[in-house]
């Protein structure tokens, strides 16, 4: 695999995601959105080479539904407020432009607008020195 996408199954919406039309705040009896999230795209075909992960908690909790995406010499991203209903297509054109590129930096219009809009950190590749001593572990 050279490309991870980390879904964050425990995540509820974040306040902005939430319907005015719901009929009740969330309780801890309902399904969390972040593990349909990872439900919906784990029916999905995801591009070869991709590996759907799923983690507790990416530290993106008031921006939930959180996703981060990572691969080896690459620059990894983590973006929030995904809604499991309407954008699983999109994390999966956004991943397969990051996968295509050789450093994980896509081109501006390249992204699906929720990966413009929605980004809430990105951190660089290790170092080159840190790599080299993980290869020697
Ligand atoms: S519960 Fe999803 S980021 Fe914390």
């Amino acid at each position: 695999m050279d490309v991870t996408l980390n879904i964050c199954v425990t995540c509820r919406k974040s306040e902005r995601l939430l319907d005015a039309s719901e009929d009740h705040a969330p309780t801890d009896q309902d399904p969390r959105p972040g593990d349909l999230l990872y439900e919906k795209l784990s029916r999905k075909t995801l591009p070869e080479g991709v590996l759907l992960n799923p983690v507790k908690c990416l530290s993106a909790c008031s921006n939930g539904c959180a996703i981060a995406i990572t691969g080896k010499d690459r620059w990894s991203y983590v973006y929030g407020h995904m809604d499991p209903d309407v954008h699983a297509d999109d994390i999966l054109s956004g991943i397969e432009a990051y996968q295509k590129s050789d450093d994980g930096l896509v081109p501006w219009r390249e992204r699906p607008e929720i990966f413009r809009k929605q980004v809430l950190s990105r951190i660089p590749p290790l170092p080159e020195a840190l790599n080299s001593e993980n290869e020697s572990d």
